[in-house]
């Protein structure tokens, strides 16, 4: 069938599995506030926010949405949205104000209240241990330049569930390992605010690592652990008039540092050849080490898929510019999101399907655990609904097509502190009026809550 982005009636959304996983996403630094609430450290996000220019408008999530104090009525939201799960993420300087050492149990304490919460209202709990806010104290060593920030994570994993994992089975390690390293590291938008470049390449292997480690220490500590780690791709295209050789090595360049430097690893246990970018041997130069890979691509229960939009590539107009593919604009005329991003339900479809045609057998059931866009403030927002409508029927379409796919968590929950755009980011199923702390549902919210119980059977 084909993908439309038309099929706003809820139940003219093709099915999904009757088990399929119904859920939604946040992150703590974007959500929580109190950042400096009950012995919490500072994050490099913390940080990053006070440097002049680096936030539009100098927003900061100092106080987000309140959600540290206001989390009853949030997961009271979730019971009437139907939601089978909720992904949140843990943020590691609550647990851990330098990162290292001394536990604050005063932030363990607040994750197991919403693990209760959550539980009470039949909500899974699925919490990201790493959603970018690294401790500051960490960042002050290297962050993850540093190898020892990888054991660092997998000590913070092991505290957290050592408190959680009587209750918790559903983990994700990482979010977005590879934006966090390009945003983050290469071109300084993001938080630590670092323009490295490719220079930026060992953050990748590092937060892999750490990933590699964690698995092993939440299957050592939580009986029955579901360990996966949450990857943004996107498929990369062409526009119809690129040249076959230059525009398509500049997108298989893209595709190798944006996709299979974070997708091999971990299923194939391998790096893609890096040697056209400073990685001539195997070994990076001695940051990948014996055991490193085995530990990284150690088997998972799912992998975790975040799509906004496919890219399009062309060959670098400045070679001597420092990276190999330059961003191109799509020659179609799409719908865009306030974001600008366009919006492209079938590029879902064909990740999914490409997904399953790369890796094959290697590859785990696949989980949408994030997905969704940001539209104009207000609560009658029909063009999230299209949104969510046609990428939907992609994840269903590639379900058709044989792809494994278990769950879809959008994004989000709650309209947000999206990063280096503040608060004019509207994400949410749930407008939040940032002065006040006022929920409202949207349009959306009902809709979603209306797809959900069309699935129940
Ligand atoms: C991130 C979210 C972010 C969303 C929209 C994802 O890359 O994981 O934290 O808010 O995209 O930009």
């Amino acid at each position: 069938m084909p993908v439309t982005a038309s099929s706003a009636d809820p139940t003219r959304v093709p099915r999904l599995p009757a088990d399929f996983v119904w859920g939604a996403s946040t992150a703590a630094y974007q959500i929580e506030g109190a950042a400096d609430e009950d012995g919490k450290g500072a994050s490099i996000w913390d940080t990053f926010v006070r440097r002049p220019g680096a936030v539009l408008d100098g927003h900061t999530g100092d106080v987000a949405c309140d959600h540290y104090h206001r989390f009853d009525e949030d997961v009271a939201l979730m019971r009437r949205l139907g939601l089978d799960a909720y992904r949140f993420s843990i943020a590691w300087p609550r647990v851990l104000p330098a990162g290292a050492g001394k536990v604050e149990p005063r932030g363990l304490d607040f994750y197991d209240r919403l693990v209760d919460a959550l539980l009470d209202a039949g909500i899974e709990p699925t919490p990201t241990l790493f959603h970018w806010d690294l401790p500051q104290a960490l960042e002050d060593e290297g962050g993850w330049l540093n190898r020892d920030t990888a054991y660092h994570f997998a000590e913070y994993a092991t505290v957290v569930a050592e408190r959680l994992g009587d209750r918790v089975k559903r983990w994700i390690t990482l979010n977005e390992p590879f934006v966090h390293m390009s945003f983050g590291y290469g071109f300084g938008v993001h938080a630590p605010g670092r323009a490295l470049l490719l220079d930026a390449l060992p953050v990748a292997h590092h937060q892999l690592l750490a990933h590699g480690l964690t698995t092993t220490a939440l299957r050592t500590n939580v009986p029955g652990a579901h360990v996966l780690i949450a990857n943004n791709c996107t498929p990369v295209r062409l526009r119809s008039d690129a040249r076959a050789d230059e525009d398509a090595a500049a997108a298989s360049a893209y595709d190798v540092l944006h996709n299979r430097l974070f997708n091999d690893p971990v299923l194939l246990g391998r790096y893609p050849d890096l040697s056209p970018y400073g990685m001539t041997d195997e070994s990076w130069g001695g940051i990948v080490r014996d055991g490193d890979l085995a530990s990284v691509a150690q088997p998972l229960d799912g992998l975790g898929i975040n799509y906004y939009n496919p890219t399009w590539i062309t060959a670098p107009a400045d070679p001597s510019g420092g990276l190999p593919f330059d961003l191109a604009e799509p020659e179609e005329t799409y719908e865009r999101t306030a974001f600008g991003w366009p919006v492209v339900p079938d590029g879902l479809t064909e990740l999914l399907t490409g997904l399953k045609a790369r890796y094959g057998e290697a590859l785990p059931p696949l989980w949408i655990t994030e997905n969704g866009c940001s539209q104009p403030a207000g609560t009658e927002d029909q063009a999230r609904i299209d949104y969510l409508a046609g990428h939907i029927a992609a994840v269903a379409e590639a379900s058709a097509r044989g792809v494994d796919v278990r769950g879809y968590f959008t994004w989000s929950l709650l309209d947000n502190f999206e990063w280096a755009e503040g608060y004019h980011q509207r994400f949410g199923l749930v407008e939040v009026d940032f002065a006040t702390g006022l929920r409202t549902p949207r349009a959306s919210f009902a809709w979603y809550r209306d797809l959900i119980a069309a699935h129940r059977p």
